[in-house]
This record gives structure tokens, sequence and C-alpha cells, in this order.
């Protein structure tokens, strides 16, 4: 087992990484309080029997699985579910699913009599290499993605790989969209990727490459909790990921991270700001894990989605995080109109 710890002014959150941890230390959580379960009808499906060994009695809320539930009705209606099951200040609410049940279960606790304790159960390996860990949780609202949410540390994440042998291919892929995002900013990580670029699909390489993100991930946390800076950087590739994801949807947020970071990649080398051998280098591997980007019409009309980014400091500018070269990165800041005419040539290509 590998134990990573963030320690922040709000929290400490202790994170676990190892097979069999959540049946292991699922259990340490419960003594004593009353606690609630959310999951998603699919993991439900797959891990309702372990889910009732681990919790015993306690209330299992079953989300319809996927991200047209993470919004405010379903937060109001978890909440309300809490208030129904009696749950108070010293409650636990363990999130078992993927990153949505992260985000939304999260949210939930934070709000719940102003903040319970929150352990993070990520099913998903999306969810374990990045949105378990690092407290942030929102709902997206409208069209607009996580825009409503709190920065709110898990006390503990349950990083436990057992749980992937039952998700189909693609979500592994999702997965690796952010894996590969790690490799951009992280010259280890890239050069374990690269070594290793025939086994990226097996779960023994995801064993050991999932620490070394979350670590990355961690000392990110540590050192810029509520992404005044340095955090930014975690959000390469997802100003277009983002935008796409709301406009076009159809595909997951990982593969749509996959598809920002290739198109913000060429956007970098067009502005000078990453080489020529490093972009290709990083296209390989985006590629190797998305297989072919697809095509796209009406990019103009997807690109007023990135005018919403959070990232951005005016609304009639673009920010983007970018490669550089071997594990750096920028900032990319493009008057909108800029950043909507490579996405028109680059889509037409
Ligand atoms: P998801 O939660 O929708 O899970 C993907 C699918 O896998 C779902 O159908 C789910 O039911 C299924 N599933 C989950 N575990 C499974 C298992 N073990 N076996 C089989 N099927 C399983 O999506 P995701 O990709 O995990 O997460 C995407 C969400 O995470 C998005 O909403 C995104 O915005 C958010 N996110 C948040 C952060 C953060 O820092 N908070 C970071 C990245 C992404
Ligand atoms: N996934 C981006 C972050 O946690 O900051």
């Amino acid at each position: 087992m590998k134990v990573i710890e963030i320690h922040t002014p709000s929290q400490d959150s202790v994170i676990t990484c190892g097979a069999g941890c959540f049946k292991r230390l699922a259990p340490r959580f419960l003594a004593g309080h009353r606690n609630f379960v959310l999951t998603d009808s699919n993991v439900h499906a797959l891990y309702g029997q372990d889910i009732k060994a681990v919790f015993g009695d306690a209330p299992v809320y079953i989300l319809p699985a996927g991200e047209e539930s993470k919004n405010e009705v379903s937060l109001f209606r978890i909440l309300q579910a809490m208030i129904d099951a009696g749950l108070h200040r010293n409650s636990f609410l363990f999130a078992v699913g993927g990153g949505v049940v992260g985000d939304i279960g999260g949210l939930a606790a934070a709000l719940y009599m102003r903040g319970i304790h929150c352990v993070q159960v990520p099913t998903t390996l999306l969810a374990q290499v990045d949105s378990s860990v690092g407290g942030k949780t929102a709902v997206d609202m409208g069209k607009v993605k996580n825009v409503v949410g709190a920065f709110y540390q898990p006390e503990a994440v349950l990083v436990d790989g057992t749980f992937l042998k039952t998700l189909p291919a693609r979500e592994i892929r999702c997965g690796l969209g952010e894996i590969v995002k790690y490799g951009a900013l992280n010259a280890k990580i890239l050069d374990s990727l690269t070594e290793n670029a025939d086994r990226l699909f097996d779960l023994a390489y995801l064993a050991e490459i999932t620490p070394e993100c979350i670590e990355h991930k961690a000392e990110v946390v540590r050192l810029d909790e509520r992404e005044r800076g340095l955090r930014k950087s975690l959000n390469m590739g997802h100003t277009t990921a983002h935008a796409f994801e709301l406009f076009y949807g159809g595909l997951s947020h990982g593969e749509f991270v996959l598809i920002g970071m290739y198109y913000e990649l060429k956007i970098a080398l067009a502005e000078g700001a990453t080489t020529a051998e490093y972009a290709a280098l990083l296209e390989g591997l985006i590629l190797r894990v998305l297989g072919e980007v697809p095509r796209y019409e009406g990019v103009e009309r997807a690109a007023e989605y990135a005018r919403l980014d959070k990232k951005n400091a005016a609304s009639d500018e673009v920010s983007m995080i970018v490669p550089a070269d071997y594990g750096t990165y920028a900032e990319l800041r493009l008057p909108f109109e800029k950043y909507r005419g490579y996405l028109v040539s680059l889509a037409e290509k």
C-alpha cells in the first residue's frame, strides 16, 4: 500500500493506494456514526454486495449513472436523503463511484450542516488518478460545467485498483487522458509513459503509474489548493475539452481532455510556445490512447463555450495551459477571435 498525504489549512487528506484497500480500510471509518453511501446505478449493479458487506445498514443513494446526473436537482435530492437519514456533523459520506459520484458527493458533504466527513472511493481510472484527489467538488448547471462547487478535501481517499477489472476499455482510455496530461506536466511520468507505451492499457502498469500521478497532483494541491496559480496547470487541455464537451457531448470527459490537448498542442506549436519535436512526441502519445481525433463541424460555435472557462481573466480572451518542453508548461492567453480562428483551421484539416 502506498500512502500519500495532503495537509491543507482546512483538512488533512490521506490517500491510500493498493489492491484491496477499500474492504480493508473503509470499515475503520464506520464506528459510532450514522453514515451515508452515494454510488451510481452501474457501480451498484456490480458492487452492491460489496457495498452492503462493508457498510451494513447505512443508507445507499443510487444516482442514475452518467454526467447528466451531476446537476443541482440531483444534489438537492441527495441532501434531502441525507436529512431523511438523520445524518449529523460527525457523519461520513462515502462516495463510491467515478468522477460524477465523487464530484457531487463531495459537494453534498461540503454543504450538509456546512460540512461533514467525506471519504472518496474512486472506481474509475479517471477518478483514481485525478478527480477523487484534491478536493474539487461541483455540479454542472444549465450548460455550464462544474459551475457550482466548493473546495472540500476528503478526509480519506481509498484508491483500490481491483475496481478497474470491471471497467470498460473505453473508460480506461478516459483515465489515460488525464494520465497523458500528467505526462505533459511531469518528465518522470512522461518517461514512464513513453517507455511503457505498449502497456498503457494493462492494469498492472496502471497500478504502477497511478500513485505517481496522485503524488504529482498532491504536490500541486499542497502548494496551491485554491488554484491561485500553480494548480491551473492541472487544467491542461481542459479549456477546449470543456467547450467541446458542452457543445458536442457524446464522448466522456477524459476523451475530451485528449481532444482538447490535441488542439491546444497544435495551437501552442503555431504560437511558438512549444517545439515541433516535443509536440510530435506528445501527439504520438495522445493518438496512441485516443485512436483518432474525431472530425468536428461547427467549431466556431463550440469555441464560444471556451469564453466561460474559469481560467480566463477577461471575456474576450481565452487562457490555455499548454505543454512547453519536457516537464514544463506555459499559460497561453489568446484574444478570443484568434483562438476561434485556430480551432476553425485545425478542424478543417
Ligand atoms: P463517471 O463517474 O460517469 O464514470 C464513468 C462510467 O463508468 C459510468 O457509467 C460509471 O457508472 C461507470 N463505472 C464506474 N466505476 C465502474 C467500475 N468499477 N466498473 C464498471 N463501470 C464503472 O465518469 P468519470 O470519467 O469517472 O468522471 C468524469 C467526471 O469527473 C466529470 O464530471 C468531470 O468533470 C469530473 N472530474 C472532476 C475532477 C476533479 O478534480 N474534481 C477532475 C477530473 C474530472
Ligand atoms: N482536475 C483539476 C484539478 O483538480 O485541479
